[in-house]
């Protein structure tokens, strides 16, 4: 297998000039525009939140940001772009966890943030169509006093937009209850990279009629097109929610815990998260939620919050309530203890923690995320082989890596494996890579459940996907974008 990091797909690319400037202030305001060319001449700090990743690991060196308000500006941007061969990043919220969203070199960013207003919604259908910008939060109190939810949540929520979850194939705390955006979202409207609007914005949840395109602008990561609209099916908000964080003793117990949650819970489980014991006392160390009794929690060696979402908050309570009776009364029980959630604030304190996990990781050091589908009883080798592999490359020390932990989506496969390292080095990504990689192929996994592919892992595609799809791959890419304009470097190896 070829080992090799240099980002390819960057060659025969042009940087932007002031000529190039010059024609994008015909297209848009002066305030739409940040560029260290003159005449602009933006100081290059105000450029620093888009040339840098939320992990502040992938650094880019655009001179230009342009942040076009409608599909036509948009349009036109990227048609002159392709004429002169200038590559484009399209950012939304810049909180993609695998440098897609930042240019490896100088590429123009193109910045969906003016573009953030909700175009319809249909109370009786549940469609809700928006502008590529929306910020994912903001959809959610939209349509809250419509009784309505976007199916998708995640921690990132209140920066990340709906066209960079679509674009990452997003998928989050509730995946588990409503499935895939491949499943979820009804229609795109996207920018084509020779400039050409798709317009393929249906409100319909069926349509029979040949080859699903915009299927391949879900997870695309901006590489095919750039999204401008999305229509998505909301779903009835539900009447109660509740949840519950359950400590246990091992690891082994998370798989019989989590078939006998599916089966008392059925119809109201709604999440079933995983948390190993180093990562929750990150949480709490950085004050991530509000901490369960040190007590109630001795000897855990591991934690599953669970929620249930129903439309009749007694049957639901009863539901749990029997759960949790069960749970503590077996002959041999599977946990320590449950923390039930009494009021909607501590429903929002359990959560919390499980939410602020990324941020406790990134607050003690660099993380070095591996977020990965491998069988669930697979969890906890991963993370445990992955510890010994670096201890016996003399890297598990307070110098170099401090912690391995291990959290994610019980329910959908998906580990998050975070290596919490003191600073990146180039020593300790070669004591990981192919490391790891080479272990998820060993349990079949994949090397991303819902990250991406972004520069991160575009030289280890090979893992998760064969010789043919791979050629395939590259030809619906050569096909739509002829040029290699859109996110150049990005996913395909
Ligand atoms: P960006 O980071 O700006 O971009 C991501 C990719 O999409 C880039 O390749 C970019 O070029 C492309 N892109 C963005 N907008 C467009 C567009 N309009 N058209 C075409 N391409 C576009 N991810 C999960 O899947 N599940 C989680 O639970 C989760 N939790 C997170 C929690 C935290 C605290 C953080 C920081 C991140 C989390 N993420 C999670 C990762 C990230 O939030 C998601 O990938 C999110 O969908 C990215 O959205 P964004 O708007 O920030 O996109
Ligand atoms: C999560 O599940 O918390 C996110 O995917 C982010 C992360 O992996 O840290
Ligand atoms: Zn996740």
């Amino acid at each position: 297998r070829r080992w090799s990091h240099s980002p390819a797909g960057l060659a025969g690319l042009n940087s932007v000039t002031e000529e190039d400037l010059a024609h994008f202030a015909k297209i848009l305001p002066s305030s739409s525009i940040l560029s260290t060319l003159s005449p602009s001449a933006t100081p290059s700090s105000e450029l620093e939140p888009f040339n840098n990743d939320w992990m502040d690991k992938y650094h880019g060196k655009s001179t230009t940001v342009l942040k076009p308000r409608t599909t036509q500006e948009v349009s036109e941007i990227v048609r002159w772009c392709n004429q002169r061969k200038i590559g484009i990043v399209p950012q939304g919220g810049n909180t993609g966890l695998v440098g897609g969203g930042v240019p490896i070199k100088d590429e123009l960013i193109l910045s969906l943030a003016n573009m953030a207003k909700v175009r319809s919604f249909d109370d009786v259908s549940g469609i809700l169509v928006a502008d590529a910008g929306c910020i994912l939060q903001s959809l959610t109190d939209y349509l809250a006093p419509h009784h309505h939810i976007v199916p998708l949540d995640l921690g990132a929520k209140g920066s990340c937009q709906i066209g960079g979850n679509v674009s990452t194939n997003a998928g989050g705390l509730r995946l588990l209850r409503y499935g895939s955006l491949h499943g979820s979202v009804l229609g795109l409207e996207v920018v084509l990279p020779d400039g050409t609007v798709l317009d393929q914005l249906t409100s319909l949840r069926k349509d029979n009629t040949g080859y699903d395109l915009k299927q391949l602008f879900i997870g695309a990561e901006g590489t095919l097109g750039i999204v401008t609209g999305v229509s998505i099916l909301a779903a009835p908000a539900p009447q109660a929610s509740n949840n519950v964080m359950l400590a246990l003793p091992k690891f082994e117990n998370v798989q019989p815990l989590y078939k006998e949650v599916k089966r008392q819970l059925s119809e109201v489980l709604s999440a079933f998260e995983f948390i190993d014991r180093t990562v929750y006392d990150l949480a709490v160390k950085h004050g991530q939620g509000r901490a369960l009794n040190p007590q109630d929690i001795e000897g855990a060696e591991c934690f599953v919050l669970v929620e249930t979402s129903g439309g009749n908050r007694e049957h639901d309570e009863q539901k749990l309530n029997s759960l949790l009776e069960s749970l503590m009364l077996a002959e041999e029980p599977l946990i320590n203890t449950g923390v039930l959630a009494s009021s909607p604030a501590q429903f929002s304190a359990l959560w919390a923690i499980r939410e602020g996990l990324t941020e406790a990781v990134s607050k003690e050091g660099k993380a070095y995320k591996y977020d990965i589908s491998v069988p669930l009883n697979k969890f906890q080798e991963v993370v445990d082989k992955t510890r010994e592999h670096l201890r016996s490359k003399d890297l598990l020390h307070e110098n170099a890596v401090k912690y391995v932990v291990g959290y994610g989506h019980v329910g959908d496969g998906n580990l998050h494996l975070n290596v919490v390292a003191a600073a990146y080095t180039p020593e300790i990504e070669a004591a990981l890579e192919p490391f790891v990689y080479e272990l998820v192929a060993s349990y079949k996994g994949s090397i991303s459940a819902e990250h991406g592919i972004g520069v991160m892992k575009t030289h280890a595609l090979q893992y998760s996907k064969n010789p043919t799809s791979i050629e395939w791959m590259k030809k619906i890419k050569a096909l739509f974008d002829p040029n290699g304009i859109m996110n150049p470097g990005k996913v395909l190896p």
